[in-house]
């Protein structure tokens, strides 16, 4: 293989710089020309490509979001589109490609290749941590980091105040951002998409816990979860305890920005130089991931319709530490 392009695409993740780094890094290293693609599948359409070489990802490994930006196309959804994206891959003569994003990448990825058959590895990027295949996704450590910072914030006034604090978080529908944000923030409650927290049973927490003379609460709520979103949930719980003073917090887009932690940017360059080797291995069509430790490639298929799951021994975890 003598050519070979990177780009992300979906939703944009601390680390996503550090893994174009070392995917670029690593094809020189190993003799091979790169190129980045811009603006994701859509770049791809329109042929945005741009040569690059070891300065072209000097001092970036430090910063958040995407050199490369980022997009969910439409089009690469079509026929269409995945052929104009063909002919502009073989009119730069790239016969290979590393895709950084999250389960949206890796079925448009997957289909791309069942059609045209262009040698695809894929770099789990995602806030979410919801791939399977992978301990670990790229940009989640640090997600998890700047909520929790967040949340320790909202503990100060939720304190001084008396109040109960609903606080959503990413995560689109898995609770992975949720589940650390509720045991490392010493939350009362934690509401994922993985586990039925009816509305009741919050109720019951909140008075039980007045009656133990508690008088701040932090419920975290997964974006996803299946009570609703956190101003539904509050109103409904507002609705049966009018005494209680509650507020909302959405941390939002907070959680996609920022320097990479260390974690992620190790996890970035190492997933970044597997993606790379992968490819030139001959592997396709699979996502380079980190499981206890090891270097695994895992079919897209099976990234993106297998479901990660949640370790219910966290659920226990919650209820023992508000007790
Ligand atoms: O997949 C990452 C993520 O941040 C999810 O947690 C969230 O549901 C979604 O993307 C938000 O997407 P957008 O930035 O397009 O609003």
């Amino acid at each position: 293989m003598k050519r070979i392009a990177v780009f992300t695409s979906g939703g944009d993740a601390p680390g996503m710089n550090a893994c174009i780094r070392a995917v670029v890094r690593s094809a020189i290293y190993h003799g091979v020309e790169v190129y980045g693609i811009r603006r994701g599948f859509n770049g791809m359409i329109k042929g945005e490509f741009i040569k690059m070489d070891s300065s072209s990802v000097s001092n970036t490994i430090q910063k958040g979001g995407t050199i490369l930006k980022s997009a969910r196309s439409k089009e690469f959804m079509t026929p269409e589109g995945r052929q104009k994206a063909f002919e502009q891959l073989q009119k730069h003569g790239i016969e290979g490609l590393v895709a950084i994003g999250g389960n949206g990448t890796f079925a448009g990825a997957n289909t791309f290749y069942q059609e045209h058959g262009i040698p695809c590895i894929g770099a789990p990027g995602t806030i979410d941590n919801d791939l399977y295949g992978t301990d670990f996704t790229i940009g989640y450590d640090t997600a998890v980091n700047t909520a929790l910072d967040a949340i320790d914030k909202i503990r100060d006034t939720a304190d001084s105040h008396e109040r109960v604090f609903f606080v959503e978080v990413m995560g689109r529908d898995s609770g992975y951002i949720a589940m650390p944000c509720a045991i490392g923030g010493g939350a009362e409650i934690v509401m994922i998409p993985e586990t039925h927290t009816p509305i009741d049973m919050v109720i019951d927490t909140l008075q039980n816990g007045w009656k133990r003379s508690k008088t701040s609460f932090i419920i975290i709520v997964a974006e996803g979860d299946e009570e609703g979103h956190a101003p539904d949930i509050a109103a409904k719980v507002q609705a049966s305890i009018p005494e209680m003073d509650a507020r909302v917090t959405i941390l939002g887009h907070v959680q996609r920005g920022g320097s990479p932690t260390a974690a992620d940017r190790m996890l970035a360059s190492e997933i970044g130089i597997g993606a790379v080797e992968g490819l030139l291995n001959g592997k396709k069509n699979v996502m380079a991931g980190i499981v206890n430790s090891k270097l695994v490639y895992t079919p897209f298929l099976d990234t993106i319709t297998k479901r990660k799951l949640i370790n219910p021994r966290y659920n226990r975890m919650v209820e023992i530490l508000s007790v």
